[in-house]
């Protein structure tokens, strides 16, 4: 055991040392070709590339050009073949207690099932297919297929309302949707195929709908349009899996940006699989007889890369849990990882900081001991929650994998790598960058910012895991990551980095929130409240909020005839009900005027800023014409009204 105020080396034989780190960092640098072409043998691929990166339409990078495989192949017909056949893809559990264990063997059969149901129902390379699933083997299942065959597949998650469904499935295009009766979350059961009928009044694209048995709850099936799971997945099918192109896209993953709508970011076949794989190794160093437990949702970003790609494409074991961490009790998570003994366990500071307040009692009470290797994503973790993590769950043995990346990365940027090296840990730092990321820090003169200062965080180099478009938004991808340092992609995030070139990741720098670690945009919440149909005006911000990180704080003002005492409660239940409970608000008040500039843009910096108690800083745009005392008196007479209105 290693003294925990001074937390390396952790075991020593499996760090080999921040040395090979830099030699392999380095050679990452200054020879990408000789690296990226080494990387690539992590897939296995039906013919080789010409060439490993084409820049000629930068921004747009392609990588491994004219490289064909599949990645279904890769993550399941490889091992499924071969001396993995019987080895678990997934230990699936809920919080019910049941259980599932899938070998790659098992997980061939149902992967070709489902491509064969989907040919036969005429989906073809390049369609457009929508998920909307629970946290059960379908899920991954339905993603293989759909990349077996080449069909573009969305995953859109299933706290999502009508509404949101319907904007990302117009928004791609998709002809099939594939969903369930229903989920299970906190006890309670998700009417999944109900939201999806009511989402599906407003789209034209779906042809057909695939359902899956899982609640066993009484649904609605339309004739002709919606078709059992079980009843047109048959055994014994086989599906030859497509030659894609590297760059032909893999699936299209909606996230929130600066803008109202979520954007739709496209992952390719090649560059996607040689990274999500590598940095997955590089990072956590999993073996192969480990128990990976990734515990995300599926519906975001970490669930595609971690629970579905990387850890098939090397042959893990994954746990696969549908539930919540603290339901039926306290103690849920730590009873999986004892009981499965979970080897290395990937989670969310949120979770973290939520378990934390149920008191050490419940880790305690857990044989914990499997645990190797610890991981966090998705926000900061502050040093309170790591140090928590540090000594009581990994039992200061642990080290702790802070992996910082985003939708548009596709895998891991900057994290410790403990299968290159790791130097000494740094409570609430993300350390050094993976190879192949060149992460540069940016001051407002548009120079590199000095050791300790803050700016925004760019990378300088192209990395085979970067998206490879947006779905409609060309101007998107080239104005808002590439548009505003050269080719340097702009990552939206704040950033300092250290006297040891370690970087400390500080937030977003945009219209971006972090609420339990999902991204929210302001203006999607603003957009969601406006169309409840009684709000003139809202303006959204985040405040720091000790669990969730940030939490969601409107102002709004409604329109006049629709004042009532209910009007913030029905504000609530459409927004849950029609975009999904992560957009309702945490805080509504209601207000007679909001800051604005002239031009009538809402001005959520001044309203921030009044409702911290802060000095709010530039004035003299706002609206009103009246001297800047006049403004003041106006911002006095807005603070009055927050206190009136949030005491009332
Ligand atoms: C934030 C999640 C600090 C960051 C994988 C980023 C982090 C955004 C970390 C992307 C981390 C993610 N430390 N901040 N380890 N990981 N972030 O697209 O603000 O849901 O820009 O991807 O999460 O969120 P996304």
């Amino acid at each position: 055991m290693t003294d925990k105020m001074n937390p390396l080396p952790f075991n020593t034989s499996m760090n080999p040392g921040i040395g090979r780190y830099h030699s392999v960092y380095n050679e990452s640098i200054e020879n990408p070709e000789k690296f990226y072409d080494s990387a690539a043998w992590i897939l296995d691929w039906y013919s080789r590339w010409d060439s490993i990166l084409d820049k000629r339409d930068e921004p747009y990078y392609r990588w491994y050009i004219n490289g064909k495989l599949n990645l279904c192949y890769n993550a399941v017909d490889r091992h499924a073949n071969g001396g993995r056949r019987n080895k678990a893809a997934y230990i699936w559990v809920n919080e019910n207690g049941a259980e599932k264990i899938v070998t790659y063997r098992g997980l061939y059969k149902r992967v070709n099932a489902l491509a064969r149901a989907m040919l036969e129902m005429g989906i073809r390379k390049g369609d457009r297919i929508a998920i909307y699933l629970p946290m059960i083997i379908e899920e991954p299942v339905a993603m293989l297929a759909a990349a077996r065959i080449g069909a573009v597949f969305t995953v859109i998650f299933s706290g999502f309302g009508k509404e949101a469904i319907a904007e990302r499935v117009n928004d791609c295009g998709a002809k099939l949707l594939i969903t369930a009766d229903g989920g299970y979350r906190r006890g309670k059961v998700i009417p999944l195929k109900e939201t999806v009928d009511m989402a599906l009044e407003t789209i034209s694209t779906v042809e057909s709908v695939i359902v899956v048995k899982h609640t066993g709850q009484n649904i609605n099936m339309v004739e002709g349009r919606d078709y059992w799971y079980h009843e047109i997945t048959n055994d014994g099918h086989e599906v030859e899996p497509e030659r894609m192109d590297s760059n032909d896209p893999l699936f299209i993953l909606y996230t929130s940006g600066t803008t109202g709508k979520p954007k739709g970011i496209i992952h390719g076949n090649g560059g996607y699989g040689v990274w999500v794989a590598n940095t997955l190794r590089w990072a956590f160093n999993p073996l192969e007889t480990d128990r990976w437990w990734c515990a995300a949702d599926i519906g975001w970003i970490t669930g595609h890369s971690y629970i579905v790609f990387a850890p098939l494409i090397l042959g893990l074991t994954s746990v696969l849990y549908e539930g919540s961490f603290d339901y039926p009790s306290p103690d849920q998570m730590w009873k999986i990882i004892s009981y499965y003994e979970v080897d290395i366990l990937y989670t969310s500071p949120t979770a973290i900081r939520a378990l934390m307040k149920y008191g050490d009692e419940h880790p305690i009470a857990h044989n914990l001991s499997s645990l190797r290797v610890l991981g966090t994503v998705g926000e900061p973790i502050n040093p309170a929650a790591w140090q928590w993590y540090y000594e009581k769950i990994g039992n200061s043995r642990c080290p702790i994998i802070d992996t910082y990346w985003q939708t548009e990365t596709g895998g891991f940027a900057i994290s410790p790598a403990l299968g290159i090296g790791i130097g000494p840990l740094k409570p609430g730092s993300a350390t050094l960058p993976l190879p192949g990321i060149d992460p540069v820090i940016i001051g407002q003169d548009g120079k590199e910012v000095g050791e300790g200062e803050k700016g925004l965080l760019f990378f300088r180099k192209p990395w085979p895991g970067l998206m490879i478009g947006i779905n409609k938004g060309d101007e998107k991808y080239r104005s808002l990551y590439f548009g505003k340092i050269g080719s340097y992609y702009f990552t939206g995030d704040y950033a300092i980095k250290d006297k040891d070139g370690y970087f400390w990741l500080l937030g977003r720098a945009d219209e971006v929130l972090k609420v339990s670690g999902h991204r929210i945009g302001t203006i999607e919440v603003e957009d969601a409240i406006l169309s409840s149909g009684i709000v003139a005006e809202a303006g959204v911000f985040g405040k720091p909020h000790p669990v969730k990180g940030e939490s969601i704080v409107s102002f709004i003002v409604l329109k006049q005839e629709s004042a009532s005492d209910s009007a913030v409660d029905s504000i609530r239940k459409f927004i849950r009900d029609s975009y999904g409970p992560l957009f309702v608000p945490d805080e509504i008040h209601q207000v007679n005027l909001l800051p604005k500039t002239r031009s009538g843009k809402i001005m959520r910096r001044i309203i921030k800023a009044v409702y911290l108690g802060q000095i709010p800083g530039d004035v003299t745009t706002l609206e009103t014409e009246a001297s800047v005392d006049e403004i003041r008196d106006a911002i006095d007479r807005f603070r009055k009204e927050i206190i009136r209105t949030a005491g009332s």
